[in-house]
């Protein structure tokens, strides 16, 4: 089998907020088409890792790139110009504004070589039925799991080529949790690649391809999703 294409890079990554690092010395290579998670105890280190590939944090050291090409200078909006789309932990839709607000504002500021087209707001809206019956309903008075699906199809307006997710099933009931998972992976078998962040280790891992272990901000265990589990005891690589 040949290899495919590494296309989002981390070389030795650190970075924080105030005067020590938080996460550090990291590196990943994200194959093409590719579910990557990263899971870890609560405080390790994931959103920042997370908010550090979207641009919304500062890389001290270390470097990032999408297809070769070195974003690390780059600021959030430019990435998403490059392709990569991120959805936050909280507060990921505007509650005020309607679902079809919440799409259009997603790609208000993306300049016109990438802007959403028409084509992909139509795939968009055939990829999540639940909003696009629901365009003028405010984006507030969805359900925790139907206002996930917002944020997902809001990142997906941007046509990415990567989509940085930070638990997207946090918080949701475990028929929306098995739901939300489906998606992610139905929006994958599209061709795009995913890196993700998750606490429900256990769904996670049947939809991953390669998981990141991260604790105290650093990279425990980077394996085949198929080795956690046989080969692996999860609970010593979180806690030993
Ligand atoms: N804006 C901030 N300013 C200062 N410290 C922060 C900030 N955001 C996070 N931290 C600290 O960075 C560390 C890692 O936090 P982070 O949110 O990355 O962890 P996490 O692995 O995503 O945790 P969780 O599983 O609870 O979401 C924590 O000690 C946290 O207090
Ligand atoms: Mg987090």
């Amino acid at each position: 089998m040949t290899a495919r294409e590494i296309v989002l890079k981390t070389k030795d990554v650190a970075a924080g907020y105030g005067g020590g690092d938080i996460i550090s010395n990291i590196s990943i290579d994200v194959e093409e088409g590719q579910i990557f998670t990263v899971i870890g105890p609560n405080g390790s280190g994931k959103s920042t890792f997370i908010k550090v590939l979207a641009g919304l944090l500062h890389t001290r050291v270390g470097g990032i790139s999408i297809k070769d090409e070195q974003i690390t200078p780059l600021a959030a909006p430019e990435r998403v110009a490059k392709g990569l789309a991120y959805v936050p932990q909280e507060y990921n839709v505007f509650p005020n504004l309607t679902i079809n607000e919440n799409l259009r504002v997603s790609t208000e500021f993306l300049k016109r070589d990438r802007c959403a087209t028409g084509e992909q707001r139509e795939r968009v809206l055939n990829m999540f039925p639940e909003i696009a019956t629901r365009l003028t309903l405010r984006a507030g008075h969805l359900s925790g799991g139907q206002r996930q699906m917002l944020a997902f199809a809001c990142a997906m307006m941007a046509a990415p080529v990567v989509l940085l997710l930070d638990e997207p099933s946090a918080g949701l009931s475990p028929k929306f949790v098995a739901e939300i998972f489906d998606r992610i992976k139905a929006v994958n078998r599209t061709g795009l690649t995913v890196v993700m962040i998750e606490q429900n280790v256990k769904e996670a891992l049947r939809i991953a391809d390669t998981v990141m272990v991260l604790v105290n901000g650093a990279t425990r265990l980077s394996v085949p999703a198929s080795e956690i589990g046989s080969t692996h005891d999860l609970h010593k690589l979180f806690l030993g």
